[in-house]
């Protein structure tokens, strides 16, 4: 039978989100929650099931099996935890929070609960990245180049404020510190510089636009990352040197260079389709490690960035 689907905010990745379930198949959605009607009311209507505005009235009125919360950053208020309660399984989008504390006390209710989580670091699921893990088998990592830049100076609402999305580094190069974290390992400590460069005097933008982190793994090797919101163009990944290999993965291709030889993969598939389909059957058979990125590990990932901006702030480096 199709697991029955919930969604805790129906904005932009949330419909990405609705889209590929519609596609991977295998779950039912059933219920659209949004604190905006006019969004709740048109994912109703566009992929079936009701329309709620508010949280606990769709928790208390549905009989769901998983939710998928795909709200801001600075929206996560106990909905997970209430959701864990009820045995419901979760789906979070990244970043899972701006605070470790709120994040550790999630982690917590999942673990008691014995559900299922995923957070949407779909990166991992593509069939180069799996490629890469393969290849780095067994290597020494010296350094690591890691890398998101984009142009964002035209964003509006919640992602150039500080105190609501964290940042570029919390926000949106995260996803580049995962990749590093599945690929290379943990990180130990991080020195973070941070830039306001582009966007200067706007009252709707308080977020720095470049960042440079220094960083220790715990593997003994060193890593950076070169983050920018106002370089046009975009280029998101992370270059790994080891004891003879040069690995290049960026978020659709993997160049590895040994030697004289080079070797070039793209990649295949809809990552989002992938990681969605795969929760949906790793839930139907009862087995979190299916699930390349848990709720415990993305917290993982979310400390890395959260002491990249206390570091940026203190200008110190801060242990994990
Ligand atoms: N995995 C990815 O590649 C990826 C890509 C984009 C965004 N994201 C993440 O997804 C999350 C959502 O981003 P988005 O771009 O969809 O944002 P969005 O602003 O487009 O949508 C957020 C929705 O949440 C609703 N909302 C806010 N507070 C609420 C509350 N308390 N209760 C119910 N609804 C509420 C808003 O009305 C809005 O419709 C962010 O954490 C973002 O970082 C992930």
């Amino acid at each position: 039978m199709a697991l029955r689907v919930a969604f805790l905010g129906c904005g932009g990745i949330a419909n990405a989100h609705m889209r590929s379930l519609a596609k991977a198949g295998g779950g039912k959605m059933v219920a659209f929650c949004d604190a905006d009607e006019a969004r709740a009311a048109k994912a109703a209507q566009d992929f079936g099931g009701k329309p709620y505005t508010e949280f606990d009235k769709m928790l208390q009125a549905e009989a769901l099996d998983v939710l998928w919360v795909c709200l801001p950053p600075f929206a996560h208020e106990g909905q997970e935890i209430k959701a864990a309660r009820k045995g419901i399984h979760l789906f979070v989008e990244k970043p899972v929070s701006l605070s470790m504390d709120y994040a550790g006390e999630v982690a917590k209710a999942i673990a008691k609960a014995g559900i299922l989580s995923c957070v949407g670091y779909q990166i991992r699921y593509c069939p180069h990245v799996t490629e890469a893990r393969k290849i780095l088998k067994g290597h020494r990592i010296d350094m690591v180049a890691a890398r998101y830049m984009c142009d964002m100076t035209g964003m509006k609402g919640w992602w150039p404020v500080m105190a609501k999305s964290g940042g570029q580094v919390v926000e949106q190069s995260t996803h580049a510190l995962d990749l590093m974290r599945y690929l290379a390992g943990d990180v130990l400590n991080v020195y973070a510089r941070y830039a306001q460069r582009a966007v200067v005097g706007q009252p709707h933008w308080d977020v720095p636009d470049n960042h440079v982190l220094a960083m220790d793994l715990a593997c003994g090797g060193l890593a950076t990352l070169h983050s920018s919101a106002s370089i046009g163009g975009w280029d998101a990944g992370v270059r790994i040197f080891c004891d003879d290999l040069d690995v290049d993965c960026t978020f659709s291709a993997l160049r590895v260079v040994r030697g004289n030889e080079t070797r070039e993969i793209r990649s295949a598939g809809d990552p989002m389709v992938i990681q969605d389909g795969n929760f949906l059957a790793a839930i139907r058979k009862g087995r979190q490690d299916m699930v390349r990125s848990s709720y415990a590990d993305a917290v993982k990932t979310l400390a890395v960035t959260l002491a990249a901006n206390e570091s940026a702030a203190k200008g110190q480096p801060v242990s994990l």
